[in-house]
């Protein structure tokens, strides 16, 4: 039901593109299953990256350098928008980190706009959650928080709606949680609210969703999405937002002499652009090898839907197992967190814990056997919130990669088996 749509050609040229995929320069081989906490890196990303960098050029002259450079920005801007983002209009906005842009967003939204309430939900990543508490504050607005199901991970389209009403700014909520995996219904949920007040301004954090799923920002009707390029195969050093033009049109920073449209201030690296740039290229390039086309949104949405495809059939094998190991679903010792059965809903993320075995220790001893991974425990500040909302005090995080192949999936299983064993003696 859930099979690799790449062939062993292709999976070897995507290895061969990212960086120590199997192991650390300095520490040795190892597993890096720890992709939602920063992904394994496109290595053209960061060489190109690099090489612009040492240019000096001014990208606001004229002289062919610096005309090469305001290309390479304008069109990154514009594939981001209508390639990636599949917008037809609205502009782009950058900053430092994806929770910088997230923070300016909300202050621009609630320091604008007349109300009496926000809504978002309870399993935010602190960017959002506390941005947007911090701003209802301020304005005395009232913080209103839809909770997931906590059987399913889910958040359920009409627990959101039930708290919009005429008085609602704003309506945030995540794509897809980086905890559990789950893939949330962004479109039904901005329908149902916008059926109780069809003027909020509707966000969501895509940080973990995008790099792994499709996203349209047309089709989810979205004011607002962020995103963080080093969980998206690039590095860190930047977060990008998208912003429609009805945003663009409240009070943000900006120079005088500037369009509404344009967020940025200063002037921004082209070498960072590039370094995106060789992403979406990279998705584009997967793309090509399934349909013929030469529209980059048509490749892109070929090349992330079989990414995803490729996730998921991971996934499976990592709850499943195969004819030569069970899976974490049935091996004893092991539990699996909100374990939605369909795996269409859910990014490539388990949220596991070791029976017997506290999380932080075990990822420890994960690490002792040359498995990155990462626990999500209610002590981070990070956490705490999410993981309550969802019945627990914390799980191990585990999140591979569409680089990854099948028999990565069975030294982790055979790890795992191993950890337990020496557990259980
Ligand atoms: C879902 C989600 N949103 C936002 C962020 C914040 O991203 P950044 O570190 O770029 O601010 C993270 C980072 O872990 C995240 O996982």
């Amino acid at each position: 039901m859930y099979s690799n749509p790449f062939n062993s050609q292709l999976e070897e040229a995507i290895r061969k593109k990212f960086a120590f995929v199997d192991f650390d320069p300095n520490y040795g081989p190892r597993l890096f299953f720890d992709n939602s906490g920063g992904s394994l890196r496109l290595s053209s990303s960061v060489t190109e990256r690099y090489t612009l960098d040492l240019l000096p050029d001014c990208p606001e002259r004229y002289h062919a350098r610096a005309n090469d450079f305001n290309q390479l920005m304008d069109s990154t801007r514009e594939e981001v928008l209508s390639t990636v983002l599949g917008a037809k209009s609205g502009s782009i906005i950058t900053e430092l980190t994806a929770s910088q842009v997230f923070f300016n967003v909300v202050s621009v939204i609630l320091e604008n706009c007349q109300g009496t309430n926000v809504v978002t939900t309870n399993v935010e990543h602190p960017s959002a959650y506390d941005s947007l508490k911090m701003y209802a504050e301020k304005n005395d607005l009232d913080f209103r928080v839809a909770e997931a199901n906590k059987e399913t991970g889910f958040v359920d389209p009409e627990s959101v709606a039930e708290l919009v009403d005429d008085g609602t700014i704003v309506v945030s909520v995540i794509s897809a949680s980086n905890i559990s995996g789950n893939i949330m219904d962004i479109k039904t949920i901005g329908k149902e609210c916008k059926k109780k007040n069809s003027n909020i301004f509707f966000i969501s954090d895509a940080v973990q969703h995008l790099p792994h799923g499709l996203v349209d920002v047309e089709d989810m009707d979205l004011d607002f999405l962020n995103f963080a390029p080093y969980k998206f195969f690039a590095s860190r050093g930047l977060g990008i937002g998208y912003a429609s033009e009805r945003l663009s049109q409240l009070t943000h920073h900006k120079l005088n002499g500037k369009d509404s449209s344009v967020w940025e201030l200063g002037s921004p690296a082209p070498a960072v652009f590039k370094s995106f740039l060789e992403v979406i290229d990279y998705v584009c390039w997967i793309g090509e090898h399934f349909i013929n086309s030469r529209n980059r949104r048509e490749l892109y949405i070929e090349g992330i839907t079989k990414i995803a495809e490729k996730e998921r059939y991971l996934l499976n094998l990592l709850l499943e197992g195969d004819a030569e190991i069970e899976g974490l679903r049935s091996m004893a010792g092991a539990k699996v967190f909100v374990d939605y059965a369909d795996l269409t809903r859910r990014d490539l993320i388990v949220a596991m814990e070791i029976e017997g075995l506290d999380h932080t220790k075990a990822v420890a001893r994960y690490q002792e056997k040359g498995v990155t991974v990462y626990e999500r425990v209610n002590t981070s500040i990070y956490s705490k919130r999410i993981v309550e909302s969802l019945g627990l005090t914390g799980a191990i995080r585990v999140s591979p990669l569409h680089v990854h192949t099948k028999d990565d999936i069975h030294q982790f299983l055979l790890i795992t088996k191993d950890l337990i064993h020496q557990v259980q003696k």
